[in-house]
């Protein structure tokens, strides 16, 4: 496995790829890797020559008062994981190289960035499309591979590379838990103990919804009023947003009449956890 760290020698590295006939698979991540990430590795390895995973905490992304410093990073570490899956190239650039001085060009994905996580992280979307295309551009991949646990990314993504006609197939991959069902994340290293108990009520709380429609439930109200009483929001637990919606375009939905994505976002202390489930209704 090589460690490239220049913008340039990563693109030449795709080139010869491509010279050679060699299928490019991307996995993009901000490192410290878990179960999740790796999953998204192993899924591609089969499927693409030179799997390449990009390691970058991308600035833009992050707001004003969010965790940017103390998002966690071990390098040695995930390198490790990386190779053990298989993975040919780790590119980590230097956010310098990345958005160098007199940088002023931005990716703008419109309407399915206004909802969920676009209400309590503007700008948000906005870094993380940015930072996607240009990795697009550096690694020139054939695919890539995002989690659905980040399903408005995912949606985002999508949105991009049909917009911009890039040619690029995106790959959802299913959401992977801990043992207690938790969903994996980097930031779940933030919970306590204590905490981490709390967090589980967020995938409770989407497996209650699917009960209640299986129930016969229809009305969104309903189902999310009973989602909230799982959460039990009081100290240590804030409900940033439970919604649900279209699974295409993000639209809140009134009723649940087929499939429907009820996504949820809960502080759990000062970490703030995302979750989510496709909701199907049988008629
Ligand atoms: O999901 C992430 O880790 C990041 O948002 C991504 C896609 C690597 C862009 O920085």
């Amino acid at each position: 496995m090589r460690i490239i760290n220049s913008v340039v020698e990563m693109q030449q590295q795709a080139d010869r790829w491509r010279a050679e006939g060699k299928k490019i698979a991307l996995v993009p991540t901000m490192g410290y890797l878990h179960e999740g990430h790796l999953s998204l590795m192993r899924a591609v390895r089969n499927r693409a020559d030179a799997v390449v995973a990009s390691i970058f905490v991308n600035p833009t992304q992050f707001g004003p008062n969010e965790d940017l410093e103390r998002y966690p990073r071990d390098f040695e570490r995930d390198g490790k994981l990386s190779e053990s899956v298989g993975v040919d190239v780790i590119f980590a650039p230097q956010p310098a190289d990345m958005y160098p001085s007199g940088y002023q060009t931005y990716v703008e994905v419109t309407d399915v960035t206004g909802p969920l996580c676009g209400g309590s992280r503007p700008g948000h979307f906005r870094g993380v499309a940015t930072v996607v295309a240009k990795l697009f551009n550096i690694v020139e991949p054939h695919m890539a591979i995002f989690g659905e646990k980040d399903y408005q990314q995912l949606t985002v993504i999508r949105r991009m590379v049909a917009d911009l006609n890039m040619n690029i197939e995106i790959i959802g991959y299913p959401i992977v838990r801990e043992h207690d069902d938790l969903a994996m994340s980097s930031r779940n290293v933030y919970l306590s103990a204590e905490q981490r108990g709390k967090a589980l009520r967020l995938n409770l709380a989407l497996k209650e919804a699917q009960g209640l429609i299986d129930k016969g439930e229809r009305q969104s109200d309903s189902i999310l009023a009973r989602v909230r009483e799982v959460l039990q929001p009081g100290e240590d637990v804030r409900i940033d947003y439970a919604q649900i919606c279209r699974p295409d375009t993000l639209e809140d939905l009134t009723r649940v009449d087929d499939r429907a994505l009820l996504a949820l976002a809960v502080y759990v202390g000062a970490t703030r956890l995302i979750d989510n489930r496709i909701l199907t209704a049988r008629s």
